[in-house]
């Protein structure tokens, strides 16, 4: 397997890929900053040294295309476990969970875009605090976790980015097994959310996720089904 191309700066790893044309699947990029990272939701995603910034260009299966975000996530979890032996949690839709008994914190954060030009490509993106970053989180602390207490070093980054092209690969290949995953390891199950979406906004309890990772809630006996929108906030515990 090709390793993922390391770059020490880029303005955002999905940008790259784009920038530079058409790739085969599985084709990667890590870099060790970003100057413009992106999130969802056209937010900024802060990329300071001691996250890993990994774009990966996705296969191209239809089946697969409104299921990469979750699968990825799942490809994340096992990695992260399998290189650092810390079992993440999900919240839907796009972010990984880290609890070290003083609630959740983010940790992951994950971005699938595809751009039309010559060619379809689509590209998922994610962004991992690896190492508790020197600068840019300040006042954050509560929200925002990290996997370990290490100083930054680029061989365990490289290696991590490879593990999770790996488990991208094996989770393409069996998708229905990681729904499942993806769906047992939701930390929002059983509990009361704030969610909204361009149609409704409130307060609803979470049933469970679906097979295709939508999010059911419970509002007054009423029953929704969303694939879009987000959780603000969440019982947490
Ligand atoms: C989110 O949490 O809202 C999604 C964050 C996705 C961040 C990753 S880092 C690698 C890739 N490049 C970007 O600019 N964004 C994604």
């Amino acid at each position: 397997m090709n390793e993922p191309i390391f770059l020490s700066e880029t303005t955002s790893t999905n940008d790259y890929l784009f920038s530079i044309g058409e790739k085969e699947p599985f084709f990667a990029v890590v870099a060790e900053r970003q100057t413009r990272g992106k999130g969802s939701k056209g937010r900024t995603f802060l990329s300071p040294v001691g996250g890993l910034y990994l774009s990966v260009v996705a296969p191209k299966d239809e089946a697969l295309f409104p299921i990469l975000t979750p699968l990825a996530a799942v490809a994340v979890k096992r990695a992260v476990w399998d290189s650092f032996g810390i079992d993440l949690g999900i919240k839907w839709v796009n972010d990984l969970m880290i609890d070290r008994g003083n609630g959740y914190k983010k940790v992951c954060g994950i971005l699938t875009e595809t751009r039309t030009a010559e060619k379809v490509v689509t590209v998922i993106g994610i962004g991992v605090n690896v190492f508790r970053a020197q600068e840019g989180y300040e006042g954050l602390e509560t929200i925002v976790g990290y996997l370990s207490e290490e100083k930054p070093d680029k061989m365990i980054l490289q290696s991590l980015a490879k593990k999770i092209v790996e488990e991208l690969k094996k989770v393409f290949s069996a998708p229905d097994e990681g729904m499942q995953e993806y769906a047992r390891s939701s930390i929002l199950e059983g509990k009361t959310v704030r969610y909204q979406n361009p149609r409704t906004k409130g307060d609803y309890f979470v049933r469970g996720i679906d097979e295709r990772g939508r999010l059911i809630l419970e509002t007054d006996g009423e029953t929704i089904v969303v694939d879009d929108g987000e959780v603000t906030a969440w019982q947490k515990s």
